[in-house]
């Protein structure tokens, strides 16, 4: 992030009072409870926010050879991306031509795929997605009309961030996508960060509640006070919207050590948590030290899979220094997972019972505000 930003986003920590209240959103909100419950509701989401896309498909980390790949569902769709030899990457729909079996793991990666080898009947592939042989099939395929290719979709990377559109073919302009965001997400480098690890889970909530509980502060001093509450402010973050995207930054509790320093040396960096959120299902997370990324995809209106992964800015030089990050790792997924996403599993279970008739969000969680009012605009739009 470039430095005048880090100042610029400082200067409104020191403006905005004792509890943050500058950093307050106009005025609260309340959104109904069936947002989270309701299963047509869940479906109009997946067709107008996911189906299309673009969706987030993790960094360029990890595939930066020919040959890399990556697998994932988008939408439900398997999904694998590939380096190729002309350096560009391509997205192909992980499901051979002959009876749909998944080429890769549909949630896996690796590196050096010289072909793809369908595990049922042995259909081989190139990484280009090219059909190259039907072995051992004596002739029994000649007349089927189609070259059986695999499948092509729109992917797109840049500010080593990639997307993929699950439907359609329309091609991705990533500048759009991030909707104002590429100036702070270029600055960062994330093109030269090195992939770690990553981690793929289920949890019985509605995606949304993903995106509640990370951006907002508010639940840190309570919800982790055995936890994060000793390090962190609770009171509110620095928000701002890039278009249906949103940019949240958790603070450090003690920020205001910063101000001590002339304005010319400020860094937001040693102190925030800089979280972009890239709707409908992508986060980005920029530590000081590492990054983060996660990656949301709805099942059910109450169910929904994570895969968490995170990078380094190097390639870690020992097995200590690789050790490091996946501690890292492991702590953020015990954290979210005993104590976010727990808690979530239980709201969604009350919401599903009928327990409340709407949600209320505070003016101290303005991401929260933003969010669910972009969303509930596509919403009303598309039923308008
Ligand atoms: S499904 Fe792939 S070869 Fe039969
Ligand atoms: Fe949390």
């Amino acid at each position: 992030m470039r430095h005048e930003r880090q100042v610029e986003l400082l200067k409104r920590v020191a403006a905005s009072g004792d509890h943050l209240e500058g950093l307050h959103a106009a005025a609260s909100a309340t959104n109904a409870a069936s947002a989270y419950t309701d299963p047509a509701r869940f479906e109009l989401e997946r067709k107008l926010l996911f189906r299309p896309g673009p969706l987030f498909f993790g960094l360029s980390a990890g595939l930066a050879e020919p040959g890399a790949y990556r697998a994932m569902r988008a939408d439900g769709l398997p999904l694998v991306v590939v380096r190729q030899a002309d350096g560009s990457l391509k997205a192909f729909v992980n499901a051979c031509r002959h009876r749909g079996a998944p080429l890769v793991e549909p949630h896996s990666s690796g590196q050096g795929l010289k072909a793809f080898h369908c595990p049922y009947h042995a259909w081989t592939y190139e990484p280009s997605g090219e059909l190259r042989a039907r072995p051992l099939s004596a002739g029994a395929f000649d007349d089927v009309a189609s070259p059986c290719n695999l499948l092509r979709r729109p992917v797109a990377e840049r500010y080593g961030l990639v997307f993929v559109r699950p439907h359609g073919d329309e091609p991705i302009d990533v500048d759009e996508v991030l909707g104002g965001a590429e100036d702070d997400l270029g600055a960062f480098g994330l093109d030269g960060y090195t992939h770690v690890e990553s981690r793929t889970r289920e949890w019985h909530f509605n995606w949304k509640l993903f995106f509640d509980t990370f951006s907002e502060s508010y639940h840190i001093r309570t919800l982790h006070r055995n936890s994060l509450a000793p390090n962190f402010n609770s009171d509110c973050v620095i928000f701002e919207p890039f278009g249906r995207n949103l940019l949240s930054v958790g603070l450090r509790a003690n920020v205001r050590d910063e101000f001590a320093k002339p304005e010319t040396d400020w860094s937001l960096l040693p102190y925030g948590t800089i979280q972009y959120f890239l709707v409908p299902n992508g986060l980005v997370v920029h530590q000081l030290d590492h990054v983060e990324t996660w990656i949301v995809e709805p099942l059910a209106v109450n169910r929904t899979r994570t895969t968490t992964s995170v990078y380094a800015p190097e390639p870690p030089a020992t097995d200590k220094a690789r050790n490091y990050f996946v501690k890292n790792l492991d702590m953020l997924l015990n954290v979210t997972g005993e104590e976010d996403f727990a808690l979530m599993q239980q709201i969604q279970q009350s919401l599903d019972a009928g327990a409340l008739t709407e949600l209320v969000y505070g003016a101290n969680e303005p991401p929260l505000i933003h969010f669910h009012d972009q969303i509930n605009r596509v919403i009303a739009e598309s039923t308008n």
